[in-house]
């Protein structure tokens, strides 16, 4: 495996590779991998001549006050995980912005509300940094994970406005054993607050049950299912439609719930499909 820091070695490899006709897969990365990382590298690596794994937590997507200064980094583990899990490259800059860099790419609309509307900032520095992580790799196939549902369309909507010529796959979220959605903040949280922290995806599963069974109104489902979240504050626990992430009012197809929580000082997100029976037919 190459490990790559400077980012236009990384960029002048995968133009000479994009040549050859090599196939680029891509997964980026903030680090701290877990099992929700590797299964993206597992999508991406039959679908790749050569995979590019970045690590690099983005200081512009964190907002004052925000964890960027305690947020888990793992370099030795990380690096032993890409080795297992077949990447070709790994790229861990140090700087990834060339001095004097003042490009924002912002999307509108879709990054109003959700986590958009508590951390204003955060969606701009996603886009923007995936944008110049796409710019740098020129992949064919990049894959990021379902568990930031809103990031992943917010992305797609980015690629296809701006006309990148790149597949987005999504990866499905994935739980620990005891439910939770796998998250690198998962490290925060001492034992009790992990303990109720099952309460979001309990919260979460017992909606994608509710409308598997037929109830629709959204405000009902919403008020039951707060009920059962056991946080110390909720963000916001709202169903929206799956494409255009807007709040409904009745479910009459399928939908997506998502929800985000305090613990403490961490913030968790999680989601979940929603299917009324009237999708099934
Ligand atoms: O999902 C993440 O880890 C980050 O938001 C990403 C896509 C790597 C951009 O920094």
């Amino acid at each position: 495996m190459q490990v790559v820091t400077d980012p236009l070695a990384l960029q002048a490899d995968c133009l000479a590779r994009r040549r050859r006709g090599e196939r680029i897969g891509f997964v980026p990365t903030m680090g701290y991998l877990h099992r929700g990382h590797t299964s993206l590298m597992e999508l991406a690596r039959p679908r790749c001549d050569h995979l590019v794994v970045s690590i690099y937590v983005n200081p512009l997507q964190f907002g004052a006050g925000e964890d960027l200064d305690r947020y888990p980094r793992d370099p030795e583990g990380d690096r032993a995980a890409c080795e297992r899990a077949g990447v070709d490259c790994l790229f861990m800059p140090t700087d990834l912005y060339p001095p004097g860099h003042s490009t924002r790419v912002r999307v509108e609309g879709l990054t109003a509300g959700l986590c958009g509307a508590s951390r204003p900032t955060h969606f701009e520095g996603v886009t923007t940094v995936v944008a110049r992580l796409f710019g740098l790799v020129q992949p064919d196939v990049a894959v990021f994970g379902e568990k930031d549902y809103q990031q992943l369309a917010v992305i797609r909507r980015m690629v296809r406005d701006l006309a990148m010529p790149i597949e987005i796959l999504g990866g499905p979220l994935i739980r620990d054993d005891d439910g939770v959605a796998l998250s690198s903040r998962n490290a925060y949280l001492d034992e009790d607050q992990r303990r109720r922290a099952r309460s979001i995806s309990r919260a979460l599963a017992w909606l994608a049950d509710a409308v598997a069974g037929g109830e629709v109104d959204v405000a009902t489902l919403l008020a039951r299912a707060r009920a059962r979240l056991d946080v110390d504050r909720i963000d916001y626990l709202e169903i929206v439609d799956p494409d255009e992430l807007q709040p409904l009012a009745r479910i009459s197809g399928p939908a997506r719930a998502l929800a985000a929580a305090w613990l403490g000082r961490t913030r968790l997100i999680d989601n979940v499909a929603l299917v009324p029976p009237s999708a099934h037919r």
